[in-house]
């Protein structure tokens, strides 16, 4: 029998551990989980890895797996840190997208809760304190499964490694950036080399040749497509919670305007290289309409394209996952016709069409719009249009700086693939 000092004491130690872990469920109930990254030429292999911060972050925030960081927080919130335009610059070559387009393109994935814009490339302690303190209220650090050299060859995440406070994400397989400006580069040869126009079927099929080294390897599986598609909840006092809420606001009162009729925008477009011009466009969709689909055309009718845009850099699976992951899109079709169909009207219910590029419009699609009381939307005015191109001609315009870069990130990616093995993931 437990004599009657001790079993009293074992009584007030236990109020006191109850009220201490109350008062920290108070003060404490979101975890918030920090990535951070250049994140240029935003691909769906960076969108892979903030969709796992944020499970890791869910994961500690129960208590369960990697748990224990903070004690009854309920809900998650996740924060990127953008490298600066400089930073870039000095530790990896010269960025292909400016920071201003690199914010936009992040700032539409749909794990995000918010941005820390130009921090720098390397995590010194007088950075990561700033992180772990008030201001930001961080609770760890997360980067991906490859190595992370700064300029003197030492680990970019040593100091939150050695605090205990950095986890690790599996890196998806088969894009980066360096895998980007590959293509594009290869794209750059393939338009000086040939006397062909541009988007010709004969240059195309010297790119292709040209292009084995860096065709897809990314394995498009139907659980990463049901990860992706999944809803996110965002806590209350994210500055994503505040929006969605707007949204639904605007939502009901347009609703209530017409009726309760529900509107559909489809979006007709390769959505090739995701950039912040696709960005744009989708958000000015998702004001206008209810429901935003993105028709992701298939590859088959974009290698036969004949207009003046460069082929596709990316087949149609990885085309889709970039958009699966725009907080302005609620659907994408993954291979779809070129052309507006009187069945795809009807399917998606569609009372407005937009085309990624306004010439593609063909009378025939005039035709169908009119039959079914479809509005065609025009895109003109945005300020970023057309940029596969204009990111095609600026690879183009630096590329002795380009492939200065390649060569050094080329050579630690394929170390990283030779070394590379199993990684689970959450
Ligand atoms: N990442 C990933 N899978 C990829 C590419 C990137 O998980 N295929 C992760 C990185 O590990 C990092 C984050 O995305 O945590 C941001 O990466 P970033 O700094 O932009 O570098 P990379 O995409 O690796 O670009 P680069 O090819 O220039 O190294």
């Amino acid at each position: 029998m437990i004599p009657f000092v001790s079993s009293s004491f074992l009584l007030v130690g236990a109020v006191a551990l109850l009220r201490a872990k109350k008062t920290l469920k108070k003060t404490r109930k979101v975890f918030r989980v920090y990535v951070d990254g250049c994140f240029d030429l935003m691909h769906f292999g960076h969108a892979n890895a903030l969709r796992q911060a944020r499970a890791i972050a869910s994961f500690a925030s129960t208590g369960g797996k990697e748990g224990g960081y903070v004690e009854g927080a309920e809900e998650v919130e996740l924060i990127v840190g953008l490298v600066s335009d400089e930073e870039i610059l000095r530790c990896k070559g010269p960025p292909v997208l400016p920071e201003q387009e690199r914010v936009k393109c992040v700032r539409a994935v749909k794990w995000v809760d918010d941005i820390i814009a130009n921090v720098p490339y390397e995590l010194t302690k007088e950075f990561v304190e700033e992180l772990f303190s008030e201001k930001y209220g961080i609770d760890c650090i997360v980067h991906g499964d490859d190595p992370c050299y700064l300029p003197d060859g030492t680990d970019a995440y040593a100091i939150p490694k050695a605090l205990g406070k950095y986890r690790e994400i599996k890196r998806t397989e088969g894009v980066s950036t360096t895998d980007l400006v590959a293509r594009l580069l290869e794209y750059a040869d393939a338009s000086e080399n040939t006397t062909s126009q541009v988007g010709d079927e004969s240059s195309g099929g010297k790119r292709s040749e040209k292009n084995e080294r860096h065709e897809a390897r990314f394995c498009t599986t139907a659980s990463r497509i049901a990860q992706f598609a999944a809803k996110v909840s965002y806590s209350k006092t994210s500055k994503m919670h505040e929006e969605t809420e707007r949204r639904k606001t605007d939502k009901k009162q347009r609703k209530n305007e017409r009726n309760e009729e529900t509107t559909c925008c489809y979006v007709v477009g390769a959505f090739d290289v995701f950039n912040a011009g696709h960005v744009e466009l989708l958000e000015e969709c998702s004001f206008v309409a209810d429901k935003v689909v993105c028709a992701v055309i298939a590859d088959e009718y974009l290698t036969r394209d004949k207009t003046n845009q460069p082929p596709p850099m990316l087949n149609q699976s990885e085309r889709a996952m970039s958009a699966i992951a725009c907080r302005h899109c609620d659907d994408v079709v993954v291979g779809a016709p070129a052309r507006l169909t009187d069945d795809i009207c009807k399917t998606f219910n569609v009372t407005a069409v937009v085309f990624e590029d306004d010439d593609a419009v063909t009378e025939r699609d005039r035709n169908v719009c009119e039959k079914n009381g479809v509005q065609i939307l025009s895109v003109k005015e945005r300020v970023f249009s057309r940029k596969k191109l204009t990111i095609a001609k600026r690879v183009q315009a630096n590329r002795a700086l380009f492939e200065e870069r390649q060569k050094r990130k080329m050579a630690s990616e394929k170390a990283y693939y030779e070394q590379k093995a199993f990684v689970a993931e959450d």
